[in-house]
């Protein structure tokens, strides 16, 4: 069994990390866009993570995770050689992929890494793959050299225009749209209210076929408790079981948007502002004397 290990970690632009960790269990089964849910310590909350990449040989998983509330924040804290409390995956549906012609794929700010397993599968079925990765500033953006081997077009986009066109995933879209380009599929992985806008644009420009990976909150993920549910085509489903990619025109993003994704935020808020990273380490070192003790 692992001890699902962290072997290698680094802040690789503000707020988001990289971390490769031993999990053998994992690596082995992983399919691009299934996810894994991490448990920091026996306590904390479990987060649902897209599996970014993994190699099956050395039995490790790649995550990156941004810095958003306490759990993300807790996991910014930890080192290579600190273990997880438990790895739970690969959960989810794999992504829907297949030969499909020219592929537009859209990360913004966690869904760049996001998107990097389902862009290599994607490139191997010969698709022509063109990536377009999203970030406030050229300071907050990441694997766009690693994207470059994997694509056949790589569009970088920025908010403040500091890199690549000023804008956004759907500003780019919108002029390739305009260009006549012909777009066979689209993914897009990133906060929900910039895949509501792409989905509201592509179902307008044509209904060219988008897919989107939702961001849910998550318990058990395995259907049981609920709290990933959103409404898809009139009915409820279940992020973490019926996707977590679903065809995003018919998502309802507004109660998403509004109501699932919005529930905790008061709770959230308190807790990120009762939490001492002194605190983690002083458990870190009593839980480490504890073992010492008992070996
Ligand atoms: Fe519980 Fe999906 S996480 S139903």
């Amino acid at each position: 069994m692992s001890n699902y290990n962290i072997t290698m970690k680094f802040e690789c632009v503000p707020n988001i990390h990289k971390l490769i960790i031993s999990v053998p269990e994992v690596a082995e089964k992983a399919q691009p866009g299934q996810f894994v849910l991490v448990m920091v310590d026996k306590k904390s909350e479990r987060i649902p993570l897209t599996l970014a990449d993994w190699d099956v040989e050395a039995g490790t998983i790649t995550l990156f995770i941004q810095e958003v509330g306490l759990s993300t924040t807790k996991v910014a804290f930890m080192e290579a050689g600190d273990s997880f409390f438990s790895i739970v995956g690969p959960l989810g549906k794999p992504a829907y992929v297949d030969t499909f012609g020219t592929v537009v794929l859209g990360g913004g700010c966690f869904g760049i890494g996001a998107i990097y397993s389902i862009a290599k599968k994607l490139k191997k079925l010969n698709n022509y793959v063109i990536t377009i990765i999203e970030a406030r500033n050229d300071c907050l953006l990441y694997l766009e050299n690693e994207f470059q081997s994997i694509s056949d077009e790589v569009i970088v986009t920025t908010s403040d225009g500091s890199k690549g066109s000023k804008g956004h995933i759907y500003d780019v879209l919108d002029t390739m749209i305009a260009e006549g380009r012909k777009i066979d599929h689209i993914k897009i992985v990133g906060c929900n209210i910039m895949m509501s806008k792409v989905s509201a644009l592509t179902k307008e420009k044509g209904s060219i076929p988008t897919y989107a990976t939702v961001s849910s909150i998550m318990v058990d993920g395995t259907g049981m408790c609920g709290a990933c549910r959103l409404t898809y085509d009139g009915k409820t489903k279940f992020a973490c079981v019926d996707g977590p990619e679903f065809d995003a025109h018919k998502i309802n993003w507004e109660e998403l948007i509004q109501i699932r994704n919005t529930t905790y935020i008061q709770e959230e808020t308190l807790s990120l502002q009762t939490f001492s990273p002194q605190c983690l380490s002083l458990k870190k070192f009593m839980e480490k004397a504890d073992e010492e003790e008992l070996a």
